[in-house]
């Protein structure tokens, strides 16, 4: 099995967080790592931000008791962005059994996509929330 998830962001919500917040927005959403990396690029932090999101979404939760830091996108020397998860987000995904994460970005000059893919989710029976499939006429 495979788990997803995806998140679009216009750039300018981010952009107006930092600029009424400033650096209590950026600690609060991003590693010292992250705003080192995308060194002021608003949709740099933007496309980060969504994948956040979108492993929210992949671990089934949405970002819920999962601290916004402890997802951490950051960039190889050639660019290309992979995931770090920690603490209560690297515990979720191990009881979820997912594993071999997958990010990919990218932005306009207004919005930002961020995608996420894992492996190995265990099939969850129908009635447990998030995943359900339709009803089938029995
Ligand atoms: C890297 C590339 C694919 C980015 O595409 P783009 O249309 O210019 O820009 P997008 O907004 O769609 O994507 C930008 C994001 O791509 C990601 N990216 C950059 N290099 C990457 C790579 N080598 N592999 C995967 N993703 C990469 C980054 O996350 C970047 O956003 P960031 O700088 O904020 O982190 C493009 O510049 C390119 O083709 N470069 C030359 C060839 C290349 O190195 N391709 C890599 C894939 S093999």
């Amino acid at each position: 099995m495979l788990a997803t998830g995806i998140d679009l962001i216009e750039i300018e919500r981010v952009r107006r967080g930092l600029e009424r917040y400033g650096a209590r927005f950026a600690n609060r959403f991003f590693t010292a790592r992250e705003q080192a990396q995308c060194a002021g690029r608003v949709d740099s932090l933007a496309g980060r931000f969504a994948v956040k999101e979108a492993v929210g979404k992949a671990l089934g939760t949405g970002i819920g008791d999962v601290g916004w830091k402890d997802i951490e996108v950051l960039s190889d020397d050639r660019g290309r962005p992979h995931l770090t998860l920690h603490n209560a987000a690297e515990q979720l995904a191990a009881e979820r059994g997912l594993r071999d994460w997958a990010i990919s970005l990218s932005h306009t000059a207004t919005h930002a996509v961020g995608l996420a893919v894992a492996q190995g989710a265990p099939p969850r029976p129908l009635g447990e929330g998030w995943g359900e499939g339709p009803e089938v006429a029995q």
